[in-house]
């Protein structure tokens, strides 16, 4: 057949190796194997496959490096990576190589298909491959630096750090307070090429306009009262590097002027001064509000709405993430146990994941620093969590299902007694405590345990 399209599989798991062969040679592929980088290379050079699909851990010779060389050998061919399960930093690594696309082990079937099918179909991002090709590989970064998620949606955003970072494109971060904006910047410097040059940070909501103006471009001598030499703003410090503008809502319409003329020419002038200035920095931006609406309302300027939204990332709340916590949990433990060898009781994960995160990640890592000082035993249990994660996260009746023709008086007391009872186990029946939580009073506590014939339960 002459439209016979070939995949090369690269791994050193012989059972992994055959089902991907079974499964793809029924979809009609020609398949060739190898199982060590070296041979990998060779194959790739001489018969010159559609599809390399690549496990980035392997014997001889390390996946990455096998996918840096043959990216330089094959640059047109799409290399699907296989990575381990939490090994951001290597995954974000493979995708600046150039990978395709990386899929974590185990991953679905139908996933993995689609992802061949779209791999062999690509084209038009040959141009993207080629500017991430021209990118000098680093050394990995050390794991205390390391992003955590398990989730699809956090590893479409390493994705998108991987592409972002080795070009000089603006970069929009968005998401909520305590998402890990400002760790997700720190990423693409780290894996930039301008990762051994100046990153400087500005919060912008932290000083007024005529500071933040300054502190931004600098001022000339006798600019304003105070001003006695001449000062460098942050935006020369960073020359040849990046400049990370965090809270960037918060700029007034004066500056968000002179910021995008900054975005447009790369020039400004000192406050006070005469002297046009030229840089060369690349801006990285956050917000934790809306832009888009802030834009809406007139509070931003769009042309410097779609000047700073070149690279949009969007980072989703914690709470419709509840998937990333245990792995979150886990990581946090590791960062501040003290290598002490220390478990979270599933009773306690659960409520972690039923709660909100209105702090989100930052949010989570406080709650467990506080448990792991309560926490004396080797299990972080009920008893070390805040009563507010508990309050929320313990009482959502999610058992609860509705069914047409129970009263609705039925229900309300089902709820009630439910979260009465959830509530007096959690403080270990103390109606005081109970009666607090649920903002009632002990008569009326008293009243409804026995109305709703709440009995405790034995130990
Ligand atoms: N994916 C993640 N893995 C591990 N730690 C994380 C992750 N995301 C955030 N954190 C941690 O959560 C805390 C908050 O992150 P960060 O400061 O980056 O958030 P932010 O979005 O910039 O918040 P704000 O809008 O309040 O400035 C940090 O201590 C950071 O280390
Ligand atoms: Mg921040």
């Amino acid at each position: 057949m002459n439209n016979l399209k070939t995949i090369l599989i690269v791994d050193d798991e012989a059972p992994m190796r055959k089902n991907l062969v079974e499964l793809l040679s029924e979809e009609g592929y020609g398949l060739l194997q190898a199982t060590d980088g070296l041979t990998a290379i060779e194959y790739a050079q001489t018969m010159r496959p559609h599809l390399i699909l690549l496990d980035i851990k392997l014997p001889k010779m390390d996946g990455l490096s096998a996918l840096k060389e043959i990216k330089a050998l094959l640059p047109d061919v799409p290399v699907i990576v296989f990575t381990a399960h939490g090994t951001s930093e290597r995954a974000i690594e493979a995708m600046k190589l150039g990978a395709y696309d990386y899929l974590e082990k185990p991953f679905k079937l139908d996933e993995f298909l689609l992802v061949v099918k779209r791999a062999l179909g690509y084209s038009t991002l040959l141009n993207e491959v080629n500017e991430l090709r021209a990118v000098q590989p680093r050394e990995t970064v050390s794991p205390s630096a390391e992003l955590v998620a398990g989730s699809g949606r956090m590893q479409d955003i390493f994705k998108l750090i991987g592409k972002a970072a080795p070009t000089d494109a603006t970069v929009l971060i968005q998401g909520e307070s305590g998402t890990g904006k400002e760790l997700i910047a720190n990423a693409i410097q780290r894996h930039s090429r301008r990762s051994d040059k100046p990153f400087v940070k500005v919060n912008c909501a932290a000083l007024p306009e005529t500071l933040l103006e300054s502190e931004l471009f600098g001022h000339a001598r006798g600019a304003f009262t105070g001003a006695i030499a001449e000062r460098k703003g942050r935006f020369e410090l960073a020359d040849g590097g990046t400049i990370f503008l965090d809270e960037i809502s918060d700029m007034t319409p004066q500056l968000q002027t002179k910021l995008l003329r900054v975005l447009q020419q790369r020039s400004f002038e000192r406050v006070g001064g005469k002297e046009t200035i030229t840089v060369d920095v690349r801006v990285i931006a956050a917000t934790n509000k809306n832009l888009d609406a802030e834009m809406k309302a007139g509070r931003f300027r769009d042309d410097l709405y779609y000047r700073l939204n070149v690279m949009p990332i969007v980072v989703p709340p914690l709470r419709e993430r509840p998937e990333d916590i245990p792995e979150l949990v886990e990581h946090f433990i590791a960062k501040y146990g003290n290598h002490r060898k220390i478990l979270i009781s599933a009773e306690s994960l659960a409520v972690l994941q039923r709660y909100s995160w209105p702090g989100n990640i930052r949010e989570l890592e406080n709650v467990i620093q506080r448990a792991l000082v309560l926490a004396t035993g080797s299990v972080i249990t009920l008893d070390h969590l805040p009563l507010t994660v508990k309050a929320e996260g313990d009482l959502i009746p999610k058992e609860l299902v509705w069914q047409s023709g129970i009263p609705l008086k039925r229900i309300l007391a089902d709820i009630e007694r439910e979260i009465i009872l959830k509530t007096l186990r959690q403080v270990n029946w103390n109606r005081t405590k109970a009666a607090e939580i649920l903002q009632i009073n002990r008569r009326s506590l008293f009243d409804k345990i026995k109305e709703h014939n709440i009995e405790r339960d034995l130990p």
